[in-house]
């Protein structure tokens, strides 16, 4: 994820943004750059690839005058990893410099108004609009020029910005993406992680959505949104620096667990616009997708589980056969797939070595194929026909999540907008799209409502093998649970197709063997619990993952996890993450190394 740091004091600016950089490299990017604003002029240094490239060109920032900066850490979304792209970016007329986290929904018609009016873009992303609109609206006041600039703007932002008219003076602006200030004596600093400001202040102050603050070197005033002054409390920061850059958490794993409801967020927002679905990026015509005779989707890992879970929904709504084949095999079968089949290839890193052969496979037999990536500029996103790119940033931990839950949702959509654009009416339209533009906020509930995890987790730690069951979408989850307790905790767990208990597995069960029993669809509940009547009789222990109020699985199961309600064709995304807590806390408990596991890589780019 992207990397924001500020200063201004009576020190040379670039050293300390050049250390600041340094701490947030953890994050991932592929980019960085640093402006400084010396005699009112601003100079802009950038490089692609580490920072080390910009230490190299900056000569350990010695070679760039100027006591107040911004600097950035890129990882890209909008636009490949170029130089141009990365920031910070200028205004047309060099006054203003900024840097940007985060996400800016309405660009394009930002970007096309302001080329009317105008202004040269020199870079594709979606951050340049602002500079270009902070140019606009500065009349002398940059408070005010902010407010304006802000009021334009839908989706998230951290932003960092300096104005050649007013020397020494930082601006810090925050909407839906962290950003902490740092108060020193006789110098500030902003950062958007506490880990860039721990080497220089432990003061902080942290931003509330909406505020913004001015800082120079001996004052930091924070206003809301119309301009109000705004008194805010400095904190202290106990936590030690290793911490930090996990952003207080103990792993990356769980960092990333808890980074859910804003991934999916940023992955789902951007799409729907005036209440539809909208996929700006994608070449397919309607006519395209009605000589489509069937899906074929193809991964490896949690990306094939993501594949499995959302058949449901793209069958149910879209009326398009999917077969889900894992890459590895699918490569070497001699698939049916010609130029009527729509490939999905689903993969995080983009960089799979079976996932791309078996792209480059299903290229050669004439398919249409449709990337779902996390990895901008990956090899994956290159060699498709059409990518959807996941907003997840960048994954640290080896057991994916938050790649997982942001595939899943991509499928969801794309499952409406495929039946839309093929004409299908359907009067659940209005109704998916409230449900999927919910479902970051029933991932946050579903964290809130499962704090029992840990505790459940030292009942379940020695267990000898662990069995995960559901029907539908609950088994696809099942399948990925267990993967990721197998993963991290190193317990033998398998998912099962619950009615397949009786044809061998209902073997191993005994007195307390845990069984994981996945009951979210109301359609198929009964069926489920009967499964869970047969394993109980057997000296099962029961951990069911179920709705608060479903009495049934309630009164019958020895342990809970719970769910919101939520339309099963979608609810694969929320239902995963109860089970992800569940393998994290075991494997907390086992005392495994959770974010590098053992014989596990986080790309696989070797068959
Ligand atoms: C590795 C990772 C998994 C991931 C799989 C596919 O096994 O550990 O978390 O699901 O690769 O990776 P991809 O980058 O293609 O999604």
């Amino acid at each position: 994820m992207c990397g924001i740091v500020g200063f201004t004091g009576e020190q040379s600016a670039a050293p300390i943004l050049l250390d600041g950089l340094k701490k947030l490299e953890y994050r991932g990017y592929d980019s960085a750059g640093i402006a400084v604003m010396d005699h009112g002029c601003i100079s802009v240094n950038k490089v692609t690839g580490r920072i080390a490239n910009l230490c190299e060109k900056t000569k350990d920032g010695t070679a760039v005058p100027g006591a107040a900066g911004i600097g950035h850490t890129r990882w890209a979304t909008h636009g490949a990893p170029t130089e141009e792209n990365a920031h910070p970016h200028l205004s047309n007329d060099g006054r203003f410099a900024i840097v940007h986290n985060g996400i800016i929904e309405n660009y394009l018609s930002l970007r096309e108004e302001l080329i009317k009016d105008g202004y040269h873009f020199d870079s594709e992303t979606d951050t340049e609009v602002i500079v270009h609109l902070i140019e606009m609206y500065y009349k002398g006041d940059m408070r005010d020029a902010l407010i304006r600039t802000t009021n334009r703007l839908r989706g998230s932002y951290a932003l960092g910005v300096i104005c050649s008219e007013e020397p020494g003076k930082l601006y810090a602006v925050r909407e839906a993406s962290p950003l902490i200030l740092g108060v020193g004596v006789d110098e500030n600093y902003f950062a958007s992680d506490v880990t860039a400001l721990v080497n220089y202040t432990r003061n902080v102050i942290y931003l509330e959505d909406g505020e913004f603050a001015e800082l120079s070197g001996n004052s930091v005033k924070v206003f809301d949104c119309l301009g109000k002054p705004v008194e805010k409390k400095v904190s202290r920061i106990l936590w030690d620096v290793q911490a930090a850059e996990k952003g207080g958490y103990e792993h990356f794993m769980l960092k990333e667990i808890m980074e859910q409801p804003g991934a999916v967020k940023a992955t789902i927002s951007p799409r729907i616009k005036d209440g539809k679905i909208v996929f700006e990026e994608l070449k397919l015509t309607a006519k395209d997708l009605l000589r489509i005779r069937k899906i074929v989707i193809t991964a490896c890992g949690s990306a094939y589980y993501a594949g499995c879970a959302a058949k449901y929904a793209l069958e149910k709504i879209s009326h398009i056969p999917v077969e889900v084949e894992l890459a590895s095999e699918l490569r070497y079968s001699d698939p049916m797939i010609d130029n009527h089949t729509l490939l999905i290839v689903i993969s995080q890193s983009g960089e799979t070595a079976d996932t791309i052969a078996a792209l480059k496979e299903a290229k050669a037999r004439g398919a249409r194929t449709l990337a779902i990536v996390n990895v901008v500029g990956s090899t994956v996103a290159k060699l498709a026909d059409n990518v959807v790119y996941t907003w997840a940033g960048p994954e640290i931990a080896v057991a994916t999540t938050k790649g997982y839950t942001t595939q899943v949702a991509v499928l969801c959509m794309l499952s409406v907008w495929f039946a839309d654009m093929m004409g299908i009416e359907d009067e659940n339209y209005p109704k998916y799209v409230k449900e999927l533009q919910a479902l970051p906020r029933m991932i946050q509930h579903a964290i809130d409502m499962n704090s029992s995890i840990p505790a459940l987790a030292k009942k379940y730690h020695d267990s000898k093998s662990l069995f995960f069951i559901g029907r539908n979408t609950d088994y696809a989850v099942s399948l990925e649970g267990a993967l990721k307790m197998k993963e991290i905790s190193y317990l033998h767990s398998e998912a099962y197709a619950a009615g397949e208990l009786k044809h061998g597995t209902i073997a191993l069960i005994e007195e307390h063997t845990p069984v994981i029993a996945l009951c979210c669809n109301p359609a198929i509940m009964e069926k489920t619990l009967s499964n869970i009547v047969e394993v109980k009789s057997r000296g099962a222990e029961v951990l069911a993952l179920t709705f608060r109020n479903n009495q049934k699985i309630v009164s019958v199961a020895d342990d809970l996890m719970f769910i919101p309600k939520v339309d099963p064709l979608f609810s694969a995304v929320v239902e995963i993450v109860p089970l992800q807590l569940l393998a994290y806390y075991v494997a907390k408990e086992n005392g495994c190394d959770i974010d590098k596991p053992k014989n596990l890589a986080k790309s696989v780019t070797v068959e």
